[in-house]
């Protein structure tokens, strides 16, 4: 049997803007997927025990079926090969959080070892890249690049089709941030879709918008650089608001972002494709971190409690 697993992400600064060419700033989660996979007679069979949230599985399973056909072939195998996956793990099943790259890898790895491929990092992320395309259609790579390697990084689409620009960020110390799921299941590929529409129809807002995130993404690279957290903060918070200009929000999404601010979040914003799905808030340490989580819980949502910059041990 062959084993595998990938990273959960959050996106800090950058998401949708990144599928254009943004720069962005993702932190790969501590939560991994995990995944097994075992040679069969005949057919596939997928056992998905990722828990979270309802229905997120059945939601993604014919996108799912799809993706696995994408990764064999970028790996080279034939599309139809026999094999019985299961996926499990402590990452959440939350929209948001990447956890359909993070199942690619995981079930990329895993192939490597059940088929004896011996497939690099780099090999592993292009083909999770190619499985990707079933979930968001047109994907940046920010969430399958944080999946496979892990830990706080700069990210930039190569819009050429080259490698992407990927760069590690060091920062002093982990920080504490909260993960809010609305519960509700995104369709990336639909947010990533009428992003790109509504940019076509309205260049010039969505240019003016776009320009904005760029600085927006170079000053909280630095501010993390430098530890100044209130500005991270603030920065994530406009990121928030830019985010609600290409009208990617929702009334979930609002309110946890609300309560978050309220609870005394650095900053608040929806993370990953919107539209449902989840936000994260900047909680610099324990006592902080909890308060916002609990009351984010007491309104009836899921959290996840989480740091960022946490050193990979690789
Ligand atoms: C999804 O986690 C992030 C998006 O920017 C899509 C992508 O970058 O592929 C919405």
């Amino acid at each position: 049997m062959g084993k595998g697993s990938g990273y959960g992400k959050v996106i800090l600064f950058g998401e949708h803007f990144v599928v254009h060419g943004v720069s962005g700033v993702v932190s790969a989660t501590d939560a991994k997927t995990d995944a097994e996979v075992k040679k069969a007679i005949k057919g596939l069979t997928i056992n998905d025990e990722r828990t979270g949230s309802k229905g997120y599985a059945q939601e993604k399973q014919l996108q799912q079926i799809e993706s696995i056909q994408r990764m064999l072939k970028a790996i080279g195998m034939p599309a139809d090969t026999a094999m019985t996956i299961w996926i499990g793990g402590n990452l959440p099943g939350f929209s948001g959080l990447g956890a359909s790259a993070a199942s690619s890898v995981a079930i990329a790895r895993a192939i490597s070892e059940e088929f004896d491929l011996k497939l690099s990092d780099e090999k592993i992320n292009a083909v999770a890249y190619e499985a990707e395309k079933a979930y968001a259609g047109n994907p940046s790579g920010i969430d399958n690049t944080a999946a496979t390697y892990g830990g706080l990084m700069w990210f930039r689409k190569n819009l050429k089709g080259g490698a992407d620009l990927v760069e590690k960020i060091t920062i002093k110390k982990p920080v504490e941030i909260v993960i809010g799921s609305t519960g509700k299941v995104a369709n990336t590929k639909a947010m990533v879709e009428g992003v790109a529409q509504r940019k076509q129809a309205n260049p010039q807002k969505y240019n003016a918008l776009f320009k904005r995130a760029e600085e927006v993404a170079i000053e909280g690279r630095t501010a993390l650089e430098e530890g100044d957290l209130e500005k991270v903060g603030e920065l994530m918070n406009e990121n928030h608001t830019l985010l609600q200009g290409i009208e990617v929000s929702s009334k979930e999404l609002e309110l946890l972002v609300e309560i978050a601010r309220k609870q005394g979040a650095y900053g608040a914003k929806l993370t990953g494709g919107g539209g449902g799905g989840c936000i994260t808030a900047l909680t610099p340490g324990k006592a902080l971190q909890e308060k916002v989580a609990a009351a984010i819980e007491k309104e009836g949502f899921q959290v996840l409690r989480t740091k960022i910059g946490v050193l990979k041990k690789s």
